[in-house]
């Protein structure tokens, strides 16, 4: 049997130990052979492909990045659909593809499964948006790169007396900005899901200061207070029809440096997030799903995921994972507030 890997939208830490733990299981206990669709799926609609034999995925689950490039093209655009894919997959020998992306990915996937093309998923974001799996891998990696950058801000920070705003990314969630602004003690964590006004942010950093801290903000990239939400909207779209986000911590200093008269500093994180050496965790979660699907494979789950629930590796249809968001929780976020002050 030969299978074709993919990895499509945005990379993620964990994608070339999900690519080694599936081509290692493939070969050694079901004698498959495996090839890499270049760039997602450009390379299925195009037919472009690279072999991958044992030696390519030699000593890769430590790389970040992906062997196999990325690309957000949509399947069913730029000359591709159904029938050209599938006449691709008769001509190259291909049997059944393993698609690794995220909530977009996984969408297309499931559309062409419905038309009978033989794929199984992995879910992949930094963002652990996805719903239908405990944990993505990715989001160890990201969260781990954050709270090391947020404890390098804070110790500036206190030599200056100022407030320091981080800007994680989580376009739609917080969990990065949640669990980074945790483990680094911040001192207020703002997050899309939840709505804070500039006054209350103001207080807390004020909390902080009279306290003789240098107050430490983290705000999710897609956060906004209520007198922030037009200015997103007047941010318009990017080149892929998302809103355009980022800025939020630029914008929200001169805010509270004006409200609290602390002089207030920015940075934005943005892909130092997704980029380099993912955390042993990422790399165990990462290898174990690519191992999994290949029993998705084996035993024919076309149309579902593999997924992390608890400990276990689980199988999961595509639907499970679709059309909502795994958003923080109200008490994860209470829990954290509580720790403002
Ligand atoms: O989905 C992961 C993510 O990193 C988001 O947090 C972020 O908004 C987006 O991707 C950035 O995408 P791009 O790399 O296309 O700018």
């Amino acid at each position: 049997m030969k299978i074709g890997i993919l990895t499509s939208g945005g990379d993620c830490p964990g994608l070339n130990a999900v690519i080694r733990g599936a081509v290692l299981k493939g070969i050694a206990v079901h004698g498959q052979e495996f090839v890499g669709f270049r760039d997602g799926w450009r390379g299925v609609v195009e037919g472009d492909i690279i072999e991958i034999p044992r030696t390519l995925v030699r000593g890769i689950a430590k790389q970040g990045g992906t062997i196999l490039g990325t690309s957000r093209t949509n399947p069913f655009e730029n000359g591709g659909g159904p029938d050209v894919i599938k006449a691709h997959m008769d001509r190259l020998g291909i049997d059944a593809i393993i698609a690794i992306g995220g909530e977009g990915t996984l969408a297309a996937a499931k559309r062409l499964t419905d038309v009978g093309l033989k794929i199984v998923g992995v879910p992949k974001t930094i963002d652990n948006d996805l719903d239908a799996t405990d944990y993505t891998f990715g989001f160890d990696t990201a969260v781990e790169i954050a709270t090391e950058a947020i404890d390098r801000l804070r110790t500036t920070g206190e030599s200056h007396h100022r407030c320091m705003i981080a800007e994680v990314m989580g376009r739609h969630v917080g969990w990065i900005a949640l669990h980074s602004g945790m483990a680094s003690g911040a001192h207020a964590i703002l997050i899309p899901e939840q709505r804070v006004s500039i006054d209350q942010i103001a207080a807390w950093v004020k909390l902080a200061h009279d306290r003789g801290r240098a107050p430490l903000v983290v705000v999710a990239e897609g956060f906004s207070t209520d007198t922030m939400e037009q200015a997103h909207s007047e941010r318009g779209l990017d080149t892929f029809g998302r809103p355009r986000l980022g800025g939020i911590g630029e914008r929200l200093a001169p805010e509270l440096e004006a409200l609290t008269g602390i002089e207030t500093r920015a940075t934005v994180l943005g892909h130092i997030q997704r980029g380099g050496v993912p955390t042993a965790f990422d790399r165990v979660l990462a290898t174990r799903l690519g191992m999994a699907a290949i029993d998705s494979v084996v035993e024919g789950r076309w149309g579902t995921m593999v997924s992390l629930n608890g400990t276990d590796i689980v199988h999961v249809g595509f639907d499970a994972a679709l059309g909502r968001l795994k958003t923080v929780p109200q008490d994860r976020y209470d829990e954290a507030r509580v720790l403002f002050g």
